[in-house]
């Protein structure tokens, strides 16, 4: 059944108070729930409606005494309750199998400690309640459980009570003060260790921060409670929000569907956003666990105390929340290049993930208007796109506006579940003179409207009236059940150069002054001219600077115009789109040619031009990284109306041959002055110097691969080996294994034996290794080879994503394969997956959302596969939607 916005209702009931007391045990858990209910004043007089599922009922009170019920569906519905406003009493006793519990929803154990997952609709997993977001009520939860087993015991809030109980069990007693939705809702049992660090905020008072983790992890955690420390600093600094929990707590698990979990003062995460020493993670796992830390303890503001009113609102605390741990991260780093860096890595995400989500059969707004399944809208365009709509906001409002328009929505609706418009006008409230609340409702069409903006760029210089007329056109091609569009609100940073590389003063007609050289123009009709003035030379347009905005910017300026932006642009985003610009186009070019790829993809001025930037006085180390990775095969993909993966791949890999070959003097070099970092610190200046280290070392593994010569490929080993962390150790292996070198067994295998007893490392050890580069079709095999490894578990989240995720979403040379044995395989591990974890199987079965796009044979055979999920019975609604879709686009 479709769930719509339109549909949403105020909820018949409101529960104030929720007493838990769970029995703990893996094969049954008794869940002893008391709540104080009354009639919504708000809502006509209807039926009591609970939600349930894979629940055993035992029995209903209501004020003490026995009551009539039916069931419904899941439901448990409750006729005959007391009339009137007071409030009453219910109670309903009812046990779950935590044990059986694949999904990892609800109440679940992973390696013999218990866990819980509950948004968006897992509380009903757990008990019988009102599951939805806009009713909140104040938690007491007593957890009883064998000591031994159990030790340590946790739920959301403060520890009011803990003993002994007979028959070696024992219990604790939590009060959480605040109020909350139940997808908030958490418990941790299990022998675990913690480390703990005591803070003073500023306003004085004392906060205890704990992370626990299996024991032997605790080295690990280090790095976690940093982050934490630094967020809670960060947030009080930029956005005046303090900590309002005596306690915070982060529970790692290894079993896990997502990144990690916002519960009220009990935060549960995916060890792979937790665990992070030198010796085990890389600088991006360091990076990632810094901003998911982040994001998490950033959700207690933009989640918790104002959370969503219904789920279609998902995007009033994700968008927000990334925006917000965006910002953190951008801060973090400090230099403008480092924020530059991280800028375009978000880009990079939204670029390969969320642009084709959105041109493809699930695209949707920001904020959706209807769904099958909410878990299927955990998106890149709900998180990603939504924290580029926030970003929007703070550019036409200023971050100092931005910052008065979040607190005017605390100070508005601090404790309620309310929805993206009330976020979007306390915005606009507290800045009435802004951009942004004169143009409030044709802004807030991007909540609305799904699908990717393109703006159109032409500038015309006219000599005799020294003025530069620049014209901005916008379209959004159609989406699933919204054929046309209304124009958008379209913040284009700019600015322009002149032919030596100086910023020109920008002025409009018609303005008394100009107005520097870097300014924002508003784009809000199909089709505007703005008309610079004062301009002598035709210049050289730098457009959406800091990618103001999530459109594609079609622009047919000159390869010499992209040398300029290249070598001069003040704003180091567009300096590294100019380069991403460049390659495209010669790549486009050879993908589009007539006959076998060629070898010379690109030409001399385009090499030469990125030598300068790789041998660059200034640069950042991180940057130049950036600028020298080629697109990736998926962008040039999107950019294409018919999708020849192969070809694509050849393409790209002729490109990065070529790169290696011409620069490789260049990359002697680098490697030479970026090789040693010294005592590993994971800061983006270090971060940066290993990464073009690693590039360097993999592209002259890529020479040696052509040349034979051994020298390269055998001091990769040697680094390999003698590596002094993971991030060097990873990338001379990766060097190897992606240049098919004959070392690169050697190295998996010692790689192997020393990592085997870290779950996190081996995911890696899978996902290099399903992710490399094909060579005549060896990697479905080899998939497959691994999968019957003894590491392999296919319940295991993290250890599925690594090996059969990694082939299907992000090796496309390897998995679109002509005779459709890459798709077959799709289609079976999304079956066989879906019998125990729908929602882990719905991502996975939006690798082939695309295949509308592909050249025949792959198109048809593609859909075949598609279709043979469909007709699979039986199917979770999870697959179904994402299937269904699928298939209804073509
Ligand atoms: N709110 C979490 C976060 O973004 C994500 C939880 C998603 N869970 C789910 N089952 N879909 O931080
Ligand atoms: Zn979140």
């Amino acid at each position: 059944t479709v769930i719509r916005r339109e549909d949403y209702a105020p909820p018949a009931y409101l529960i104030d108070t929720v007493d838990l007391t769970f029995d703990l045990d893996p094969a049954k858990t008794r869940v002893l729930n008391r709540m104080r209910v009354r009639r919504n004043p708000e809502a006509p007089v209807q039926p009591l409606r609970l939600d349930g599922e894979e629940l055993n009922l035992a029995r209903v009170l209501v004020n003490g005494a026995g009551t009539s019920f039916k069931m419904d569906g899941g439901q448990l519905v409750l006729e005959s309750l007391p009339d009137g406003a007071d409030p009453f009493e219910l109670e309903i006793f009812s046990t779950c199998a935590p044990a059986k519990n694949t999904q990892l929803m609800g109440l679940y154990v992973s390696q013999g400690t218990f866990f819980t997952q509950c948004e968006a609709e897992g509380f009903r997993r757990i008990t019988y309640f009102l599951d939805r977001p806009d009713v909140m009520a104040t938690y007491t939860v007593t957890l009883r459980a064998d000591k031994r087993q159990y030790p340590v015991l946790l739920s959301n809030g403060n520890l009011v009570e803990s003993g002994d109980l007979e028959a070696g069990r024992h219990y604790a007693k939590w009060v959480d003060p605040h109020r909350k939705p139940c997808y908030l809702f958490a418990l941790v049992a299990g022998n675990l260790v913690h480390r703990e660090q005591k803070i003073i905020s500023r306003s004085g008072t004392e906060h205890t921060l704990q992370i626990y983790v299996r024991r032997g992890d605790l080295d690990k955690t280090e790095h976690a409670m940093n982050a934490l420390m630094a967020s809670i600093a960060w947030d009080e600094t930029r956005f005046g929000l303090p900590l309002d929990l005596e306690r915070f707590m982060i529970v790692a698990t290894s079993d896990f569907n997502m990144g990690a979990m916002e519960n009220k003062g009990l935060n549960i995460f995916n060890t792979k956003y937790v665990l992070a020493s030198p010796a085990t993670a890389t600088d991006t796992d360091f990076a990632n666990v810094e901003s998911v830390v982040a994001h998490e303890y950033f959700h207690n503001w933009t989640g918790n105390r104002v959370t969503c009113r219904d789920w279609f609102q998902l995007s009033l605390k994700e968008g927000l929340t990334v925006f917000r741990d965006q910002e953190f991260s951008m801060d973090m780093a400090g230099s403008p290049s480092a924020r530059a860096v991280k800028r375009i890595e978000d880009v990079r995400v939204l670029r390969t993930a969320q642009f084709p989500e959105d041109a493809g059969p699930m695209a949707h707004p920001v904020r959706p208007d209807q769904y099958v399944e909410i878990n299927n809208f955990y998106t890149v365009t709900v998180y990603e796109k939504g924290a580029e709509v926030v970003r929007m906001m703070q550019t036409l409002v200023g971050r100092e506006g931005f910052a008065r328009g979040l607190k005017r929505y605390f100070e508005r609706h601090d404790g309620q579940a309310v929805t993206c418009d009330d976020f979007a006008q306390a915005m606009a409230d507290a800045n009435p003179d802004s951009e942004l609340a004169r143009l409030l409702a044709e802004f807030k069409r991007w909540y609305s409207q799904a699908g990717t903006p393109r703006v159109h760029a032409s500038g015309q210089h006219d000599a005799a009236t020294r003025t530069y007329t620049l014209t901005l056109s916008q379209s959004c091609p159609p989406t699933p059940g919204q054929p046309v569009k209304e124009p958008f609100v379209i913040p284009v940073t700019m600015g322009l150069l002149g032919a030596d590389g100086r910023e020109l003063p920008l002025q409009l007609e018609g303005e008394a002054q100009h107005a520097g050289t870097h300014r924002t123009l508003v784009l809000t009709q199909p089709s505007q001219r703005f008309t610079f003035v004062g301009i002598e030379q035709p210049p050289v347009p730098s457009l959406l600077r800091g990618f103001s905005a999530p459109v594609i910017l079609e622009q047919d300026d000159s390869d010499a115009n992209l040398l300029t932006l290249l070598a001069h642009d003040s704003d180091p985003f567009n300096r590294w789109e100019a380069a991403q610009r460049l390659t495209l186009r010669r790549a486009l070019a050879a993908v589009r040619a007539p006959g076998p790829v060629q070898a010379d993809v690109l030409d001399t001025a385009c090499l030469d031009a990125l030598r300068s930037v790789l041998r660059h006085p200034e640069l950042d180390a991180a940057f130049k990284e950036l600028v020298l990775t080629l697109p990736s095969e998926t962008y040039i993909a999107e950019q294409l109306d018919e999708v020849e993966p192969q070809r694509i791949h050849a393409v790209r890999e002729a490109m990065r041959s070529q790169l290696a070959h011409a620069l490789h003097e260049d990359w002697v070099w680098a490697y030479e002055q970026h090789k040693d970092t010294g005592a590993y610190r994971p800061d983006p200046v270090n971060a940066g110097r290993r990464a073009l280290a690693g590039l360097a070392l993999y592209m002259l593994c890529l020479a040696a691969r052509d040349n034979g010569n051994p020298v390269w490929p055998g001091k990769t080993y040697q680094r390999f080996k003698d590596a002094g962390n993971m991030t060097d150790r990873f990338q001379a292996l990766q060097a190897l294994v992606g240049s098919g070198h004959a070392l690169a067994q050697e190295a998996l295998q010692r790689f192997h034996a020393q990592f085997q007893h870290d779950d996190l490392v081996l995911d890696k050890w899978f996902a290099l290794q399903a992710g490399q580069p094909d060579r005549g079709g060896h990697v479905l095999p080899l998939v497959k080879q691994l999968m019957q490894h003894p590491d392999f578990h296919l319940r295991n989240p993290n250890r599925a994503r690594s090996v059969i995720s990694t082939y299907c979403h992000s090796n496309p040379g390897a998995f679109h394969r002509s005779d459709a044995a890459g798709y077959v395989f799709w289609s079976e591990r999304v079956i066989e997956i879906d019998a125990f974890n729908p929602q882990v199987a719905a991502r996975l079965a939006r690798a082939l959302d695309r295949w509308k796009k592909l050249a025949e044979p792959y198109r048809s055979a593609a859909r075949e596969a598609i279709a043979r999920v469909a007709a699979h019975e039986p199917l979770s609604n999870d697959v179904r939607e994402v299937v269904t879709r699928a298939l209804a686009d073509g």
